[in-house]
């Protein structure tokens, strides 16, 4: 049975398991730290270019979220060392920021999650490094459109299955495989909470949606078999197949009448080319 608990700016945050329903100042504290997350990503176009280091781009990263007053959620997170993940072709997340290179027609996933004010805001992005092949860039597309039709499931009365379903729907009539091995989550003041978020699955099956319920979508979308595995640093996934991999991510928050997407671009970056 799924749990339910309303809280407010002071109740205790713990990982219950419960899903958590926020009141306005859980809006207003996403929606700070959701912004600055997209101000991040917004600020990253000039600087994902062929012969740029991913480390650089996590410093960049870095800079930004310390020089607004937040936090990168991932410095220290269980263990890892980065202020934001880079992915690049079939890495299908959690790329570690190193000495490598962009190179023309890389597809490039930035994922970041500044914590600003006790509240996380996590998003990513595909970027394309210089001339991209068509079909890398038809399934950057369809991974967003994925991402869009989930978001378009999100409203109160609504199951989180009819989120997962109208993802998977989409991308199989692509034939792309959907990666089951990572999910969407609940987050709030906790990076990762409660709901776990699957990006397959059958309509009206999971928790119901309710107003206040905070969590990101983030489908991970291969050209090829879904199948996963996991690099030897513990952290990198790249497909086993080693087909391209595609991820956008959103941050949003159930209302009244639908969804807030607390991490929508402010400069209307949404999807490349930017
Ligand atoms: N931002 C990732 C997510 O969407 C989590 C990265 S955790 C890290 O949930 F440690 F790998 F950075
Ligand atoms: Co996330
Ligand atoms: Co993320």
């Amino acid at each position: 049975m799924t749990e339910y608990v309303s809280v407010t700016a002071d109740t205790p945050t713990a990982r219950t398991g419960a899903i958590k329903l926020h009141g306005p100042e859980g809006f207003a504290g996403m929606r700070a730290a959701g912004q600055l997350a997209a101000t991040i990503l917004d600020a990253l176009p000039p600087h994902v270019v062929p012969g740029v280091t991913t480390a650089e781009i996590d410093d960049i990263v870095r800079k930004m979220t310390l020089d607004a007053g937040g936090v990168p959620a991932t410095l220290g997170y269980r263990g890892y060392t980065h202020s934001c993940c880079i992915s690049i072709n079939h890495v299908v997340c959690h790329g570690i920021p190193s000495d490598r290179t962009l190179k023309d027609g890389d597809i490039v996933n930035i994922d970041v999650t500044p914590m600003l004010g006790g509240w996380h805001g996590d998003t990513s992005r595909m970027f394309l490094v210089g001339d991209v092949g068509l079909k890398a860039r038809r399934l950057v597309d369809v991974t967003y459109e994925c991402l869009m039709l989930g978001i378009e499931q999100a409203k109160p009365g609504n199951y989180l299955g009819d989120v997962s379903h109208a993802i998977q729907v989409h991308a199989e009539k692509h034939r792309y495989g959907v990666v089951r091995d990572f999910c969407g989550h609940g987050l709030g003041q906790i990076f990762h909470d409660a709901p776990e978020v699957v990006h397959v699955g059958r309509p009206k099956t999971g928790p119901m949606l309710k107003p206040g319920m905070f969590f990101t979508i983030e489908p991970m979308i291969n050209i090829g078999r879904a199948d996963v595995k996991l690099l030897d640093d513990g952290w990198t996934a790249v497909t086993r197949d080693r087909s391209l991999s595609a991820q956008f991510e959103h941050s949003i928050g159930i209302t009244e009448t639908g969804c807030e997407i607390f991490t929508a671009s402010p400069k209307g970056l949404h999807q490349p080319p930017y």
